[in-house]
């Protein structure tokens, strides 16, 4: 187990399309989701995608914390620590809802994007196993915003009303007043 280091904005690996894994339950692949997990933890995060760690696979993990989830409008449901290998997002429906992302790449700051709130998601397992679940709100935030780093896209990409993009301790302060 080690602690990696975090590719921050401006770093090409963010910027890449990752490579699909051929082999999801490959040992080298387990060591990499466990040094992420470690290295999330560290920086206490939600979700890391293998990119932010230099390494361009279709790799992310995340969790929700059920706290979160409620603060967010979601149902209070957490979802437990997930490894997602290779997956895939099906908007189940057209509604979209705006929120609040941060990204351990883009310390310190915060936007305001649009994500559609109910989704269905495929993918892999460190086992090699199939995974297929639906997702609302904060769930499914995260996890758009995991897989969008697969693609090489960082949510300020995605913010619509860059007035909504700042520093998270100005910006909180702001929300505050
Ligand atoms: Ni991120």
């Amino acid at each position: 187990m080690a602690l990696l280091k975090i590719a921050r904005m401006g770093h090409p690996v963010l910027g890449q399309i990752a490579e699909t894994v051929d082999d999801p339950a490959h040992p080298e692949i387990r060591a990499l989701v466990e040094d992420m997990i470690e290295t999330m933890q560290d920086a206490q995060g939600t979700g890391l995608a293998a990119p932010q760690v230099h390494v361009a696979k279709r790799v992310v993990i995340f969790f929700v914390d059920p706290g979160r989830d409620a603060r967010e409008g979601g149902r209070g449901e957490g979802v437990p620590l997930t490894v997602l290998i290779n997956p895939e997002i099906e908007p189940l429906d057209d509604e979209k809802a705006p929120g609040w992302e941060g990204c351990l790449s883009i310390p310190g700051m915060m936007g305001e994007v649009e994500r559609f709130t109910h989704i269905r998601y495929r993918a892999y397992d460190l086992n090699g196993e199939r995974i297929e679940r639906e997702a609302h709100g904060f769930h499914a935030r995260v996890v758009q915003h995991e897989c969008d780093h697969l693609d090489g896209i960082l949510y300020p990409r995605r913010i619509v009303d860059m007035s909504r993009f700042g520093f998270t301790e100005e910006l909180a302060r702001a929300l505050r007043a």
